[in-house]
């Protein structure tokens, strides 16, 4: 298994080119499977949870084409994906798919919507506490289906195609109000979804999916109108710029000191995370290009932070804001509200000698003078690239090791983070 040694003590200086969103790319190729016409997919990320769904989509009968390189082309530039699923030959997900990507769970909502049934395993992922499903399959029950639980599987059919209906989620899930728009827009009549969630990767598949020839309105609120269409078409879309990586890095350089433009993020994805980062001390500005972070010398202030779906403070950024603040002068409270159990990085942080102490769902963190290298694990995709912003502040040497995890997220990230004048490099093989 690769690991990541960091050196830390320099400063951030230069230009980060910010990748399509993750979170955005996977519900957008799973929308491949609602049409038997070509998706084109521009800015998708060079992922290892993008090249897990290119396989899994393959298993349903999805062809994929990744277009070559093109004139002027940078190493960074996204890639342009083709899917086509002319035929589903296969409506069935087995476990040793899913469980390695939560996301690909939602391919049950295509699946179903278009061929009246499927099969999918009950999903894995990022160990971040329970992450259940059951409001996804009451969403899709909203719409006519019925839904047995198997052996681990989930065994999904609506004979009679979808229909129309009240969708209520209790409380706001992403991942829910993906598969109730996939799903919606195949059904027969109208749907209504309450409390949807208002992500900007909600409002990237609405305007996908509307362009597949879907009928929505109101992405990006909390009602969200479907009008169910008979089939959807082709389309071309440019996933938008990644709001976590962006606000990862602008972390790290409010964290190490420095200047750093960040090409192509755009401040409106992530503007709650950027007032907290100026209230910490760090000159945030923005133009059509991108978006500019500075911060040359002076203390890290502390500043009380809770995480909220959107707009409020993303829970992908915790962990990366708690390690800004283990060096903050004063004590600070992050409070996670969207996941239980997402403080597996307390402990990891405490080995570059962070005082952190957790009350139920808050850690108060004790800003100190200075953090020492260590070697630590990454357990989750966010979790250990707060270890990296951390190591990049400490003194001496880091080993980031089970660096998978930062592979399913984070492109070129040794790269990045050089080009910018950290000294970071990966170690091949080993544990
Ligand atoms: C998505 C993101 C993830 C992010 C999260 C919250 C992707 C691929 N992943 O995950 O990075 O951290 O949104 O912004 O986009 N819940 C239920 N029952 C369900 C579904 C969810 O109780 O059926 C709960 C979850 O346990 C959690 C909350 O609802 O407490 C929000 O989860 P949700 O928004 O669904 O997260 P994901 O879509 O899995």
């Amino acid at each position: 298994m690769d690991r990541i040694r960091i050196q830390g003590g320099a400063r951030l200086n230069g230009a980060i080119p910010i990748s399509g969103a993750k979170n955005a790319a996977l519900p957008l190729m799973i929308a491949s499977l609602l049409t038997s016409q070509t998706l084109t997919l521009e800015n998708v990320p060079r992922l290892a949870d993008v090249r897990l769904l290119l396989r899994i989509l393959g298993n349903h009968g999805v062809d994929h084409m990744i277009a070559g390189k093109r004139p002027g082309e940078l190493p960074t530039s996204g890639q342009t994906l083709k899917l086509e699923a002319r035929n589903i030959v296969d409506t069935l997900a087995p476990y040793e798919l899913v469980s390695r990507m939560r996301a690909s769970f939602w391919v049950l909502a295509p699946l179903l919507a278009r061929m009246g049934q499927a099969k999918v395993s009950l999903p894995g992922g990022c160990a971040i506490g329970t992450r259940p499903v059951d409001l996804l399959l009451q969403a899709l029950e909203s719409l006519g289906a019925k839904i047995d639980i198997e052996a681990g599987y989930v065994i999904a059919s609506a004979p009679k195609g979808l229909v129309g209906g009240q969708i209520v989620f209790p409380k706001v899930t992403v991942g829910g109000t993906h598969v109730a728009l996939m799903a919606a827009s195949l059904a027969r009549g109208s749907t209504v979804i309450h409390n949807a969630a208002r992500e900007p990767e909600i409002v990237d598949l609405a305007d996908c999916l509307t362009k597949m020839g879907a009928r929505i309105q109101g992405a990006g609120g909390s009602t969200i109108e479907i009008e169910g269409v008979a089939s959807l078409g082709g389309a071309t879309h440019t996933v938008l710029p990644d709001r976590i990586e962006t606000g990862t890095y602008a972390m790290a350089v409010a964290m190490t000191g420095g200047d750093v433009f960040l090409q192509g993020a755009r401040p409106e994805l992530l503007q709650s995370a950027l007032d907290v980062l100026s209230r910490t001390g760090a000159q945030i500005s923005s133009d059509a290009m991108g978006i500019r972070v500075r911060r040359n010398g002076g203390e890290i202030q502390p500043v009380d932070v809770m995480t909220d779906p959107f707009p409020g403070f993303p829970t992908d950024l915790q962990a990366q804001f708690m390690a800004l603040m283990t060096r903050a002068d004063g004590v600070t409270r992050i409070t996670e509200t969207i996941f239980e159990n997402r403080f597996m990085h307390v402990q990891e942080l405490a080995r570059f000698g962070a005082k952190i102490h957790l009350e139920h769902d808050t850690a108060v963190v004790t800003g100190v003078r200075s953090l020492m290298g260590a070697p630590v694990m990454a357990t989750d995709l966010r979790a250990s690239v707060s270890l990296v912003i951390a190591a990049l502040a400490a003194q001496g040497e880091t080993i980031v090791h089970r660096v998978y995890h930062l592979d399913r997220g984070f492109e070129q990230l040794e790269q990045k983070l050089r080009d910018c004048g950290a000294e970071v490099e990966r170690i091949s093989g080993g544990d």
